[in-house]
């Protein structure tokens, strides 16, 4: 395994408690942190802009957006229903949870990663929360406050971005931290088990590999590069795994040409030459993407990067209402782009993918995925964004969309499926109902095989969750002699503002109406967060461990 710079090792070794400045810092040192703190509390009180709702933290971290405490592994109580014999393992939520509260301003995707994971072992349940300890989290750990950039929040007016720019180039100069060498990403976004090792994810950084340890613990290994043999500083918080094969797709994207890099890690955990794709003409925030078995389908949409947007004060993304989205579709083993397509789809921003097949002998490929539909609010007002999820038919004969319709007239996203059908064709997805302000407020089941253009909607069981509760991405969990694609369980936290408790749902997937089989009570709230992954305990026994 190859572990990236000293500060992976340091990152190994650290105790897991913040503290605050360390007590072998220079004197000089101290005082150059203390003049740049001064600088940057300056650039907060005088040069920002007013702050919008967007970079505001009182309104970002409002409710249960709220940053909590690490918490160590705790016995949890099974307030409801009993948990299933058959569900023996972890799962970990993902999510950002800021180390300090923020002086200036500050976005939803800036906090610093926290797994929240529940341990189930033969009936019983354990709970922690721990930060994924980046690098960015170890520097600020040992300055007390938060120092890194965001090229979502810092750029808040001219003064206040030159004068950030200014600071955080002195403080790489004097050598308070280097995110060239070491990265800047949080960890925040996602979890994913690739090639039989654990990661946290973030698409601004490397992956962080994560140990589960055999008290229930979540331990920080190290960021990892899968021994690429060329450059590689990012990738996507949503590779796609290949459930037959072992194989990993993902891509990264960057501001200066290639725009969009293609690539694969083997089941050896070893990463594949790039593929550039130089037919993306301009950075494009990608998110997420799909893949089949023979294609990999990239969306060129309308949220885009220009680094010359800093020159005038904004942050570098914005949306681009002129452009027209695309769908570019390349074989998944290709060794270069000379034969990819693309093809026009007006309106279709992917939010994210559920999944993507083949059918007609490879003559069809579809494309289930959530459509940010009202993609101008996506970057300012996520909160109120509108969210559709679609089924898209391509022609990859004649190069074209064949059909395209929604699959409902609900807000939904952060969309799942029986994870052993990935790539493959499959009847049911799961996903989060969205409320406004971009609250998840219950969860519903889709059979995608009623799709059609006379189809309203393809939802055939729901569970919305009581007044004042809010839950977040659900996970699928096939049951261990699973015979059919829902035989299953549907988990996810859920917070009540009410009663002002968190709990842990377990849910017939079978069920029309989602039946909770076993809720579990948790030691301290779980705040709202991203993507989250069950692994088995048998999963975890395999995991692979060399140092
Ligand atoms: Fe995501």
């Amino acid at each position: 395994m190859k572990l990236i710079s000293n500060s992976a090792e340091r990152i190994k070794f650290k105790t897991m408690h913040m503290h605050p400045i360390s007590k072998n810092k220079t004197e000089k040192q101290s005082l150059l942190a203390n003049m740049f703190k001064s600088v940057d509390d300056f650039i907060c009180n005088h040069l920002d802009l007013p702050l919008r709702p967007s970079i505001d933290p009182e309104h970002v971290l409002f409710g249960n957006f709220a940053p909590v405490d690490e918490l160590p592994p705790t016995p949890c109580e099974v307030v409801e229903g009993s948990l299933p014999s058959c569900l023996d393992g972890v799962y970990l939520r993902n999510g950002p949870n800021p180390q300090f509260i923020p002086r200036g301003p500050y976005h939803l995707f800036d906090g610093d990663g926290m797994l929240h994971m529940i341990k189930i072992s033969r009936g019983k349940a354990t709970f922690c929360s721990r930060y994924v300890k980046t690098y960015k989290y170890m520097v600020e750990c040992d300055l007390g406050y938060a120092v890194f950039p965001s090229g979502f929040s810092s750029f808040n007016g001219l003064m206040a971005s030159m004068a950030r720019v200014g600071l955080s180039v002195a403080r790489v100069l004097t050598g308070q931290f280097n995110p060239v060498v070491n990265g800047f990403g949080m960890a925040n976004t996602s979890v994913a088990l690739i090639s039989g090792k654990l990661y946290a994810l973030c698409e601004s950084d490397l992956p962080y590999e994560i140990e589960v340890t055999s008290d229930g613990d979540i331990r920080t290994i190290g960021r990892h590069d899968f021994d690429s043999s060329e450059p590689f500083i990012s990738m996507t918080a949503h590779p796609k795994v290949d459930p037959d094969t072992g194989e990993t797709f993902a891509f990264r994207f960057h501001v200066v040409p290639p725009f969009l890099t293609f690539f694969r890690i083997g089941s050896d955990g070893r990463k594949g030459p790039d593929v550039p794709i130089f037919s993306m003409k301009s950075t494009a925030l990608i998110h997420d993407f799909a893949v089949t078995k023979n294609y990999a389908i990239f969306n060129d949409g309308q949220m885009v990067i220009s680094p010359l947007e800093l020159l005038r004060g904004r942050p570098p993304m914005r949306i681009d209402p002129v452009k027209v989205p695309r769908l570019g579709i390349i074989r998944r083993c290709a060794k270069d782009e000379s034969g990819m397509w693309w093809i026009d789809v007006p309106g279709f921003n992917m939010s994210h993918s559920v999944n993507a097949w083949e059918e007609d002998d490879g003559e069809t490929i579809v494309v289930v995925a959530s459509n940010l539909s009202s993609v101008e609010l996506a970057l300012e007002r996520l909160d109120l964004a509108q969210l559709t999820l679609e089924e898209i038919r391509i022609s990859v004969k004649d190069k074209k969309v064949i059909t395209r319709h929604p699959l409902s007239s609900k807000v939904l996203d952060m969309p799942i499926i029986n994870p052993a059908y990935a790539g493959k064709k499959n009847r049911y997805a799961y996903a989060a109902v969205v409320g406004t302000p971009m609250l998840m407020v219950g969860v519903v089941k889709l059979d995608l095989s009623l799709s059609s253009d006379d189809c309203l909607d393809c939802i055939v069981a729901s569970r919305m969750y009581e007044p004042g509760c809010t839950g977040n991405e659900p996970f699928f969990v096939p049951n261990n002699a699973a015979a059919d694609e829902d035989d299953g369980f549907l988990v996810t936290y859920v917070h009540d503002e009410i009663a002002k408790e968190s709990k842990f749902l377990i849910m017939d997937a079978k069920s029309p109406t989602l039946e909770i089989v076993a809720a579990v009570k948790l030691p301290r709230r779980v705040p709202t967060g991203f993507h989250g992954l069950f692994v088995s305990q048998s999963h975890l026994e395999k995991l692979c461990r060399d140092d």
